[in-house]
């Protein structure tokens, strides 16, 4: 099964992915956590990808597609996977139809979380991430069980270079512009799903696994 997962910056697309990959035994593949993992260890497309990202901007798409085709081509890819931040613009979902016809394959959902402007800054300024394993806390609703610490890895959480205040702005900007064009584009193929993500983190979950069986 092959999901995408869409919807505003802090939506709770993480959140979900990492659910849904643990449940159905996928690959949870969130090019934002790929980035982060390079500028944490300093390499060269972390360098680059930093530039654009404490911007509020999108990575180019030549860079993005790149690393996401190496990605989904490795062996833990042969039964699906969820995407998590990718794709974000109309060519790169383009570029990833194409790669799958070849294979004679195709994304079976568009999972769309949805989640109004106005709920958005307030999750992100409270949102905990830890940068080793991709886990995401809110300090309020979701909080860690120790302050400061990741449940699953034991690592020390942070505050995103991205989620200032102004920065998510620009965000969500970005997002209207560039990103949601993509849910017409799913719903013309038939495979869009859109779930209420003002809801609490489980009833949320339990919508999208009605709509995945
Ligand atoms: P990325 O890491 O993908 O960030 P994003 O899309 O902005 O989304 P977030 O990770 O901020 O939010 P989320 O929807 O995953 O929400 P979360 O589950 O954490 O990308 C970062 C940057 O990388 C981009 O800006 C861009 O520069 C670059 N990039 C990445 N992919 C790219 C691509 N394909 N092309 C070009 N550039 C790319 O939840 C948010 C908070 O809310 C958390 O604190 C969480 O605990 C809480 N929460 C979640 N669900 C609930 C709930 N139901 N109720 C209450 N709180 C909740
Ligand atoms: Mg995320
Ligand atoms: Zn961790």
């Amino acid at each position: 099964m092959k999901i995408i997962m869409l919807g505003a910056p802090g939506a709770g697309k993480g959140t979900q992915a990492k659910m849904i990959a643990e449940k159905y035994g996928l690959p949870h593949i969130s090019t934002g956590d790929i980035f982060r993992a390079n500028i944490k260890n300093g390499t060269e497309l972390g360098k680059e990808a930093k530039e654009y990202m404490d911007k509020g901007l999108l990575v180019p798409d030549e860079l993005t597609v790149r690393l996401l085709l190496d990605r989904v081509a490795k062996e833990d890819c042969k039964n699906g996977y969820v995407l998590d931040g990718f794709p974000r613009t109309i060519p790169q979902a383009e570029v990833l139809d194409a790669e799958l016809e070849k294979l004679g394959e195709k994304v079976d959902y568009a999972v769309n979380v949805d989640v109004p402007d106005e709920n958005i800054v307030n999750r992100m300024s409270g949102r905990r991430a830890c940068l080793s394993c991709g886990a995401t806390y809110h300090i309020v609703s979701i909080p860690p069980k120790k302050e400061g610490v990741c449940d699953v890895c034991g690592s020390e959480l942070v505050l995103r270079d991205d989620d200032r205040p102004e920065t998510v702005q620009n965000r969500l900007k970005v997002y209207h512009e560039q990103t949601q064009p993509l849910i017409d584009f799913y719903e013309k193929k038939g495979v869009l799903r859109s779930v209420d993500g003002t809801l609490p983190m489980e009833e949320v979950f339990g919508a999208i696994t009605k709509i995945l069986g």
